[in-house]
């Protein structure tokens, strides 16, 4: 081996480089869009180094070719409990299936993102880098596991990762770059990491009088921004924390608010003040978060509340609770502003589902923001993004933003017929792609099914969806309205009612999409389609899975689910 290197060493040509590099093969699963990027990065990386790259999303990649890939990157987000992303499900069944080929002379590694608070953080990523091995192959650098603010920790794993496969391949040092961009980090373009300050233009209650909800219609000015997007595409807004909340945390604690506190790896620093408004979550009580403060404090109820066996206890203090629950709740504390700055987390952004379209609307976007209040433990509480949005915008203030592609949900390229489901904010991508099919003059067939509270006060863009019902940019649309009646109606037993047709639209290659809640109703809504599935087309529940899973993979059933 020394020898091969100092050979290499030698006379190092590129073409040298590259046949000793073999091709790498990365697959990401995604759900927001995040996972795609990053690995399109470390496909952008390694192809400036000169290595074949081959890039899929897990749910188009034929699995049977993984037994002769030599060398693999894994890039997957984590959904609800510890599931697979929609697109990562087959090929990690795949991997746990008896189908799954024994991969000894496999080299991998795992880019895995999470969300820290949530118990299962990065499972699907944890449940790849262990599988793998399993089958027989071994790392070739490290799993990094990711919260939120992943753009530090997915920059690190990018350059190791790229950095190991050179050094595998016996690369010359000094021809690697080792310094690799940040994630779309450049002045001239708005991204995530320069976010574009977007004038609100507009901002409206859709709810009429006497709602039990608030959702808020914004329009932002692109204006001069260059950004531009698609239908499915979201907007990311980096909110600011309520300033009450900050007071009240500064006022408890005594911490003096011009204190310089460390905001960043790099060791950038803002005054306290400033830094829990702007740059720290202070809202969610992450199992890590309260790991490091229990360090912090000799109180032995949080190091309880921490123990293995007290699993559920932990979950229950989580819900509803901020950083000056913690305070109160567990001092005497050893620590000052400086120490909990340091185990913050950044604040994250908040994704949207964008409403409009650009090719109608190319100088704005529009955003469908459902305000969350809620009482608990004995304070009111608020979702930190909504409710700035809903009280603390008006026009002419500005919102920073930036656009998250998600090539996932996306309209057909084809003229094949479209069933939506959106009940709630679910509704907002909605919008979006009839405006776009209006724009375009599209005269394929298009379903919508809305559901929401009650009819009167809840009935969102109603005045939209009813011309374009009578322009025929929409054909059909059934709606819930689920507190209007004695007995709860819900957008799936709409599909239900409907099932003979919904099935002749399935049949004739109609594309399904989902938006809204993930836990209650897009499940819901899933185990109705299977049921039609079955009853309209006579089959088993397995053959009606199996059906659903098709469609999965001709991307013809399509979730953008919260
Ligand atoms: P509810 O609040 O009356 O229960 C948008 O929020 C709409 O989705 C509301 O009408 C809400 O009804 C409804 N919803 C709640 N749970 C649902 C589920 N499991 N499936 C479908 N819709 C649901």
């Amino acid at each position: 081996e020394v020898a091969a290197s100092a050979e290499v060493k030698s006379e190092p040509t590129k073409e040298d480089a590259i046949a000793a590099k073999g091709e790498v093969t990365i697959l990401y699963g995604s759900q927001t869009g995040n996972s795609q990027q990053l690995a399109e990065l470390a496909a952008t990386q390694l192809k400036e180094q000169g290595v074949d790259v081959i890039l899929s999303s897990m749910h188009t990649y034929k699995p049977k070719q993984l037994k002769d890939v030599k060398q693999l990157l894994i890039v997957v987000s984590t959904h609800g409990e510890g599931e697979p992303p929609d697109h990562a499900i087959t090929f990690h069944e795949f991997l746990y299936s008896r189908k799954a080929p024994k991969l000894e002379g496999l080299a991998y590694s795992v880019l895995a993102l999470g969300d820290s608070s949530y118990e299962f953080f990065c499972q699907t990523g944890k449940d790849f880098d262990e599988r793998l091995t399993e089958l027989g192959g071994t790392r070739l650098y490290p799993r990094v596991d990711c919260d939120l603010d992943f753009d530090e920790e997915a920059n690190e794993w990018i350059t190791g990762v790229v950095k190991s496969l050179a050094e595998q391949s016996g690369e010359p040092e000094g021809v690697v770059q080792t310094e690799t961009q940040a994630v779309s980090a450049t002045s001239t373009t708005y991204s995530r990491s320069n976010p574009f300050q977007a004038e609100v233009l507009t901002n409206l209650n859709l709810n009429g009088r006497g709602s039990a909800k608030e959702t808020r219609h914004l329009e932002l000015s692109l204006e001069g921004s260059g950004l531009s997007y698609a239908p499915g595409d979201s907007v990311g807004i980096f909110p600011e924390n309520d300033q009450a909340l900050v007071e009240a945390l500064l006022e408890t604690t005594g911490w003096d608010e011009e204190e310089a506190v460390t905001i960043n790896k790099k060791g950038d620093v803002a005054p306290l003040k400033n830094a829990l408004c702007c740059h720290f979550e202070i809202t969610v009580l992450t199992k890590p978060l309260l790991e490091k403060a229990s360090l912090l404090t000799d109180n032995q109820a949080l190091k309880t509340l921490l123990q293995p066996d007290h699993a559920e206890e932990l979950k229950a203090y989580q819900e509803g609770r901020d950083l000056l629950d913690l305070y109160e709740d567990f001092g005497p504390w050893n620590a000052g502003a400086a120490n909990f700055a340091a185990i913050l987390r950044k604040i994250p952004p908040r994704l949207y589902s964008i409403a409009s379209s650009y090719e109608a609307e190319p100088e704005e976007v529009h955003l469908t923001i459902g305000a969350v209040r809620y009482d608990a433990n004995g304070r009111s509480r608020s979702g930190v993004c909504s409710v700035e949005c809903a009280e603390r915008k008006e026009p002419g203030d500005t919102v920073s933003i930036f656009i998250q592609k998600n090539e996932s949900f996306r309209l057909p390229s084809e003229e094949a017929p479209i069933i939506m489901i959106g009940p709630g904010t679910g509704v907002a991508p909605f919008r979006a792609f009839l405006e776009e099919r209006d724009e375009r003059g599209s005269e394929s067939p298009a379903w919508l099914f809305f559901g929401d509270q009650h009819f009167t006060t809840d009935f969102l863009y109603q005045t939209d969806f009813q011309r374009w019902l009578k322009d025929g940019v929409l054909s059909k649309m059934d709606v819930a309205f689920s507190r209007d009646t004695a007995e709860k109606v819900y957008v799936q037993h709409r599909m239900k009612e409907h099932g003979s047709e919904l099935f002749t639209w399935l049949e004739d290659g109609a594309y399904v999409y989902v938006c809204g809640d993930e836990k209650h109703m897009a499940k819901d809504v899933q185990d109705t389609l299977i049921e039609i599935i079955q009853d309209e087309g006579q089959k088993t529940e397995e053959e009606a899975v199996a059906y659903l899973t098709t469609m999965q993979q001709q991307n013809r059933y399509l979730r953008d689910v919260y």
